[in-house]
């Protein structure tokens, strides 16, 4: 089989090593992939949200299937544009994944049919919102409508950092159109929970659950970023949590998306927050998650593209997914700066991996045979162990002999997730 991932992460560096350990895949193209990727997957230029671009090229390549993992090109129908081409796709249509690009809209599920998410309010006009923020209370949690690269959420400690916040985002546009709704949101408290799952759109199976550390700095501090590392599973996501997940989150989501006739095919991503009065959805991303999927996919033990080939036949049943016992970790090397400002360029030596270590590759370029940085996340050390310490060590050791100038890197990944479980 020849199979299309579109996107070039360190995400879609796991997704495309997972789908080469089965046999039937003779040949993987990446859209746009990266330096890295380049080992695993033929890559050609064309961006993830270029979807003229991904059509072009899949009328020109034997494409059997076809795997987006990206929101952007998700959100804007590539999975609709392929399949009129014929190619049977992995990843909901574009009336779907609305689910995760317009948080109005699911919100707007959420209520209809009852799954337990945070209380709030739409707004379209900034002095309305104002006024309702002044007349509540903080902190306060206000959300861009659309799509806003994971920046598009403000928890505003004060009246002053509300106000700014709306009018930054529905009048100065920082997000484009995706600020002109917003969802002012009660507050909630407790742990995180990423859960990805694969849906066919009648059955949802849950992958192994996941923590990542989405703040820059050590102890949670420092600016939201994509992900710093993950570990899985989660020590929150307890035998009884996923059961009243099961029953009040992830089947109703489903069995809701259906009733809307936006079937959801594909990854699911559920955030929840088990909160004092039970665990609420604080987002859905209708896609793998990153750096979830690094740690979430070295632990399935069954194969990634008979499950995914299943979804996309509506034929998937829960037998069909098996993930081992132990634990997984995912220390991401960043640039310096990262966020914000950082330098790119530098060389990678990257060391041989051993028995249960992988090292994904998320932001390199390749050039005179030299791999080099390219981008804010370079790439994830991941290792698997029989528990979630010892993969922990071994991430570290894995992450010392990758060298760069200029990496960085937290230093505690895994430590609340330990320290959850009493280690
Ligand atoms: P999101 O982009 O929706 O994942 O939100 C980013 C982060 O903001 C989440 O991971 C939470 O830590 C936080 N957050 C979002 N909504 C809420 C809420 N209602 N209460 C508290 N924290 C929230
Ligand atoms: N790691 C969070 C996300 O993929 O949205």
């Amino acid at each position: 089989m020849k199979i299309l991932v579109v996107g070039g992460g360190g995400r879609e560096h796991a997704v495309i090593k997972s789908l080469k350990k089965n046999a039937k895949v003779e040949k993987i193209y990446a859209l746009p992939g990266n330096g890295g990727i380049a080992a695993d997957a033929e890559c050609f230029p064309v961006k993830a949200n270029d979807i003229e671009g991904i059509v072009a090229f899949a009328k020109a390549h034997p494409v059997d299937f076809a795997v987006v993992t990206p929101d952007d090109p998700l959100v804007l129908g590539c999975v609709d544009a392929l399949e009129e081409l014929g190619i049977p796709c992995f990843g909901p249509h574009k009336n779907a994944a609305i689910i995760e690009g317009s948080k109005v809209f699911s919100k707007n599920l959420m209520h209809k049919y009852g799954i337990p998410t945070a209380k709030s309010q739409t707004f379209t006009n900034a002095e309305e919102a104002i006024a309702y923020l002044k007349a509540g209370e903080f902190p306060a949690v206000i959300k861009a409508d659309g799509l806003a690269l994971g920046k598009g959420v403000i928890i505003a400690q004060n009246e002053e950092e509300a106000v700014n916040a709306v009018r930054e985002i529905m009048c100065d546009k920082v997000f484009g159109a995706s600020g002109n709704s917003i969802l002012v949101e009660e507050f909630l408290t407790g742990p995180e929970v990423s859960v990805l799952s694969f849906t066919d759109g009648k059955t949802v199976v849950p992958m192994v659950s996941s923590m990542d550390h989405k703040r820059a700095h050590d102890n949670d501090e420092g600016l939201n970023t994509g992900g710093m590392g993950t570990i899985a599973p989660n020590p929150y996501f307890t035998k009884s949590v996923a059961k009243e997940c099961m029953e009040k989150i992830f089947l109703p989501t489903v069995q809701a998306m259906k009733t809307e006739g936006r079937t959801f095919k594909g990854c699911l991503y559920f955030g929840l927050m088990i909160t004092p009065k039970g665990p609420k959805v604080i987002e859905y991303n209708c896609r793998f998650g990153d750096p979830e999927t690094q740690v979430v996919l070295p632990l399935l033990e069954s194969d990634l593209l008979e499950i995914m080939l299943a979804v996309n036949e509506e034929r998937l049943s829960p037998d069909m997914v098996k993930f081992k016992d132990g634990a997984a970790c995912c220390v991401v090397l960043a640039s310096n700066g990262y966020p914000q400002k950082y330098k790119t360029g530098y060389e990678i030596t990257l060391p041989k991996t051993g028995e249960n270590e992988e090292i994904y590759i998320a932001g390199a370029k390749l050039e005179d045979g030299k791999l080099l940085t390219s981008g804010g996340r370079v790439l994830g050390a991941v290792a698997t162990d029989k528990d979630l310490k010892s993969a922990i060590t071994k991430a570290y050791a894995l992450s010392d002999k990758i060298h760069f100038e200029n990496a960085y890197k937290r230093s505690d990944i895994g430590q609340r997730a330990l320290k959850a479980k009493g280690e």
